[in-house]
């Protein structure tokens, strides 16, 4: 496994309305490991995903593959990582096929017309997302689920060495959550990917991460590996829930969160 460093933040902070919502923000990511970032509601993790879609302003330095964002410009951005929002922005009156296809415009030039291979990329993207039958289908006409896979599948299409996904499964029934976890954790072994998500089901982001993060009002608390995050007393601290944990032979860990007990 490749053991550069892909992402880099050094000292980020994000100020938003006055508000100090990510506070000096310091982490490295090995090219090729999976993070997870956790943290409850407002903790600042969307903030620290669109510090590197580019979408926020920020000070401190990020780099993205060995360079400074600064000199980086968008169209190399967008050829060096994938963003999946969480809140998508979906252009109306698209169908599926041509909204994935979009994935391939930042490896074209000005003019975006698509070769033969970006169709056939883009078509076996979204037959491994079980997409294959909504192609011809408008987007405004799909469930919400639906709707996140085929946001998946644009950013698989767009074929970079960095994946960054925030909540890409808040939407997903649990058949359709471990599909796409499960993709994107072979497609990271196939292509060396290196994957930056934030997760808020707890009881899976401990079984596909390999480093974990956990943001609390705007700070990083701790990082590490799932072991070392996911303990109950961490859970107990952030989330204030009795949380059972159990740690796999190969690492990764199942949570189980308990109800409060009842008067
Ligand atoms: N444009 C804005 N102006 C003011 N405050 C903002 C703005 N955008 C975000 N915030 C605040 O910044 C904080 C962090 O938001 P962020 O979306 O990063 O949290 P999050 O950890 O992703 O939360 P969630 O789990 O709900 O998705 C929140 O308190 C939010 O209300
Ligand atoms: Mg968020």
């Amino acid at each position: 496994m490749e053991q550069s460093v892909a992402v880099e933040w050094s000292d980020v902070s994000v100020v938003l309305g006055g508000r100090t919502v990510l506070d000096r923000f310091n982490l490295s990511v090995t090219g090729g490991s999976w993070l997870v970032v956790i943290g409850p509601n407002g903790a600042g993790k969307t903030s620290l995903m669109r510090t590197l879609a580019g979408t926020v302003g920020h000070t401190g330095t990020i780099r993205i593959g060995g360079d400074e964002t600064g000199g980086v410009q968008s169209a190399e951005r967008a050829r060096r990582l994938a963003v999946v929002p969480q809140h998508p922005v979906i252009p109306p009156g698209m169908n599926v096929f041509d909204y994935a296809l979009l994935g391939r415009s930042p490896h074209q030039g000005l003019r975006f017309s698509p070769s033969e291979r970006d169709r056939r990329q883009t078509a076996e993207v979204l037959h491994r997302l079980e997409l294959g039958g909504f192609t011809a289908r408008n987007l405004d006409t799909l469930s919400g689920g639906e709707r996140q896979r085929v946001v998946v599948a644009r950013a698989l299409v767009q074929d970079t060495p960095i994946l960054v996904l925030d909540e890409p499964t808040s939407f997903l029934d649990l058949g359709h959550q471990l599909e796409v976890l499960e993709l994107i954790a072979d497609l990271r072994t196939e292509r060396s990917l290196t994957v930056i998500s934030t997760l808020h089901d707890l009881a899976t982001a401990g079984q596909f991460a390999d480093r974990m993060a956990v943001l609390d009002g705007g700070r990083l608390v701790i990082h590490g590996t799932p072991a070392e995050v996911m303990t109950p007393g961490i859970i107990a601290r952030h989330w204030g829930v009795h949380a059972d944990t159990d740690v796999d032979a190969d690492g990764s860990v199942t949570v189980t969160v308990r109800r409060r007990q009842q008067a």
